[in-house]
């Protein structure tokens, strides 16, 4: 019974969060008080850095827009073969790159759109069969358009099923990647608003992931249901100031 109040109190809760409430915010946001703005993007921590390339036409395939909405969905099964490192420099910038920086340094303008174009992502990526890259854990780095080599992981497959909940057909794929959310970035200016415009923002990133693996013969599935701690420990994340929201395995289909 306590169990049951307690379920139907974290419904209405959350059924609120996905209200607006933008009309009533009555606090000062940092921005407002003149705070310094948090970095747009979180800086390496290596110095095994990877350049990638901006020329992409050796690997986009389907270039008609109506073919590849129609051809949209969901990818499990992946051919057990490598991905190039092309193929995801193509979907790391279609999804994440930087086309633009505004102001002195004030916002990225990027291929999705990002409410007040705060783009409080981070991607990770577990590379299992890119060729050309060590199997391990990366950053990619949008600034530079590079990947960061973060760290090698004994098992990587195991863990990432574990880390996907059990979800093993992720790690038969040629990279994941996961997508940790940095919340000051938009809390910065849109205090408590910020959390659920981060999450309607994550929806862009995916589509956009899905969209560009149907332009280069790749096949990816979100992933939601993920073990918050697993996937966090994983990527080094501190699980407060950054953490995991949202996952795709990507493989040639
Ligand atoms: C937010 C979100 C979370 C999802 N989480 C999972 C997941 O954890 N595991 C999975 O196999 N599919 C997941 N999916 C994929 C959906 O099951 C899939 O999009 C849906 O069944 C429709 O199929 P389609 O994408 O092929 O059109 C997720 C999709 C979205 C948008």
């Amino acid at each position: 019974m306590e169990d049951n109040q307690y379920m139907k109190n974290k419904i209405q809760s959350n059924r609120l969060f996905m209200k607006s409430a933008f009309a009533d915010d009555e606090f000062e946001s940092d921005q407002q008080k003149q705070l310094p703005q948090p970095p747009l993007t979180k800086a390496a921590s290596s110095n095994n850095i990877t350049k990638l390339t901006m020329d992409f036409s050796s690997v986009i395939r389907e270039t008609d827009y109506l073919t590849l909405i129609q051809q949209r969905k969901s990818h499990r099964v992946y051919k057990n073969e490598s991905i190039s490192l092309d193929q995801l420099s193509f979907l790391l910038w279609t999804t994440q790159g930087i086309k633009e920086i505004r102001g002195n340094n004030y916002a990225t303008i990027r291929p999705v759109p990002s409410g007040g174009a705060r783009h409080s992502f981070e991607t990770y990526l577990a590379v299992l069969n890119v060729e050309g890259l060590e199997k391990g854990i990366y950053h990619y780095l949008p600034m530079e358009h590079s990947i960061e080599f973060i760290a090698k992981v004994d098992n990587m497959e195991n863990i990432i099923s574990d880390s996907l909940c059990e979800q093993k057909f992720a790690a038969k794929s040629a990279v994941v990647f996961y997508y940790s959310a940095v919340p000051y970035r938009s809390e910065w200016r849109y205090l408590t608003e910020s959390h659920k415009v981060m999450l309607i923002d994550a929806g862009h990133v995916m589509q956009n992931l899905y969209l560009s693996c149907g332009a280069i013969g790749c096949g990816t599935c979100a992933i939601a249901a993920f073990n918050q701690e697993i996937a966090d420990n994983l990527l080094k994340l501190d699980g407060k100031e950054e953490f995991v929201i949202y996952a795709a395995p990507v493989g040639a289909v």
